[in-house]
């Protein structure tokens, strides 16, 4: 089958430079929703028709299996389909999809695809309480499609129709270039209607079949910010009850964002406001606590991540701690039994099984061996200022609180800092290492005062 996008809409109730289909639903432009649901359909052609901001939408887009029709004047949804027919597979079916309806399942567009075979002609339609503002299925007494009527051509009677046209449509190819050629532009917008394609294939002996999504929302579309803030919340619940189904306990439904995919294991409890982007995964019977973001990273089972904490581009083993206000940066990777507490920052740095920083420290481009015991404010000086280099500490050493480790630097294995050292030499194993300091107390200091004015 082939399958059209249509995307060259304005989209002046956005009120935005950026082209309606690239304003993003759960993180993804509302076009990105639309092509992913066309590709599990393996369509044959994937042509998205392109208008307003078209480069912008085939930067985005860019992918070797999608193809772009220009349509520079937005004429009509009509003449926005002409534009794709000479890129279509004339042999095959082509459904007709819209870059800002981004929520429509495939199981709903297969359902459609399935009544209209390879030789009708197929609408997805619904019925709905108020049905304001859409095309409305005209039927005759047989119950067959006779037409669709937009709002603004409607008489009073059919204004009362409650079954919509959704704008999907699925149709034989060979006939549609000249049916589309046909279409007048002799109504209250003055636009080529795709809708009036309907008559069309009546005239020509093609029957016409309707089918009905799964849901109501599946078939809304994205007109202003409203519509986008309610869309978007609708698939934030459809991903959170999913989540509640897979057994995965979420404090509360509505407070949690997924802009990706998230995977869980078992048991696992995830507290209110956290986000998830990207790829994230997580294994059994971890506990997530509130307010966390965390992006592209992969948790260990019964990992205890605790509230504030941000992690991206970062792996963490089992039974890790991680939080409150932990951050782990792109490239860290945390062993099992790893402790990163309160205002500790880890970049492109390992963590050995059972090391732990628990206390306000910045741990960057570093090799931390098992059973490392980093004290509070203790800071890998990775950069130069030009470049960044290494800090190598290898199992059981000991970092007392204050210490800084001027890379490239590495310290042996079982060595002891002392509190509040400069490292900028190696250490060799076992060693004590500190800095010689003097301690002065004098009993002849006195503090100074404001003075009067
Ligand atoms: C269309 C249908 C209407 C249906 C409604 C469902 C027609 C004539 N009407 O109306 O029956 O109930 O959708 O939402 O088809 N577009 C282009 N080029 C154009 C015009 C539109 O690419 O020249 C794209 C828009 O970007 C949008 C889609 O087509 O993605 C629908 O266009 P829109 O103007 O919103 O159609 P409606 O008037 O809502
Ligand atoms: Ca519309």
């Amino acid at each position: 089958m082939n399958i059209v996008i249509l995307a060259a809409g304005m989209g002046k109730r956005m009120r935005s430079a950026l082209p309606k289909v690239l304003h993003p639903l759960a993180g993804q432009p509302l076009l990105s929703h639309v092509i992913d649901t066309a590709r599990t359909l393996s369509p044959t052609r994937l042509v998205v028709v392109v208008g307003h901001g078209a480069e912008k939408v085939r930067e985005m887009v860019g992918a070797p299996d999608v193809q772009f029709a220009s349509q520079d004047k937005q004429l009509g949804t009509g003449h926005a389909v002409q534009q794709a027919v000479p890129l279509l597979d004339p042999s095959v079916p082509t459904l007709v999809l819209y870059g800002d309806v981004p929520l429509t399942r495939a199981s709903s567009l297969q359902r459609l695809l399935d009544a209209a075979g390879t030789d009708k002609y197929g609408v997805l339609t619904v019925t709905v309480d108020n049905p304001t503002g859409y095309g409305r299925i005209v039927r005759n007494a047989n119950g067959n499609v006779t037409k669709i009527v937009e709002q603004k051509d409607a008489t009073p009677d059919q204004l009362e129709i409650a079954e919509i046209n959704t704008g999907i449509i699925v149709t034989p190819t060979r006939q549609l270039e000249a049916w589309l050629a046909s279409l007048k532009n002799n109504n209250a917008q003055g636009e080529f209607y795709l809708t009036d394609v309907v008559e069309r294939a009546i005239e020509a002996g093609v029957d016409v079949v309707t089918a009905q999504p799964d849901a109501e929302w599946e078939t809304l579309g994205v007109n202003s910010k409203v519509q986008l803030a309610e869309l978007e919340r609708v698939h934030q619940r459809n991903v959170a009850y999913a989540l509640l189904e897979a057994g995965v306990t979420l404090a509360d439904p509505a407070r949690i964002d997924v802009r990706g995919t998230l995977t869980c294991g078992a048991d696992v409890s995830i507290d209110v406001n956290c986000v998830f982007e990207g790829n994230v995964t997580i294994a059994d019977n971890v506990s997530i606590g509130p307010n966390c973001v965390i992006r592209d990273a992969s948790i260990g089972a019964g990992t205890r991540i605790d509230a504030y904490t941000h992690i991206e581009g970062a792996t963490a083993g089992a039974k890790v701690v991680l939080g409150p206000y932990a951050r782990l940066r792109p490239g860290a990777k945390l062993s099992d039994e790893a402790h990163v507490g309160n205002f500790v920052e880890v970049k492109n740095a390992t963590l050995g099984h059972g090391s732990k920083a628990n206390h306000l420290t910045y741990i960057g481009d570093a090799d931390i061996g098992a059973r490392v015991n980093i004290g509070a404010g203790t800071i890998t000086c990775n950069y130069d200022g030009a470049n960044k280099f290494r800090t190598v500490i290898e199992d059981d050493v000991f970092v007392g609180s204050d210490t800084q480790l001027v890379a490239p630097v590495r310290v042996g294995r079982g060595v002891t800092i002392a509190a509040g050292t400069t490292v900028w030499k190696d250490v060799g194993e076992g060693e004590l290492v500190l800095n010689e300091k003097t301690q002065i107390s004098r009993n002849d200091y006195v503090r100074p005062t404001k003075k009067k004015s």
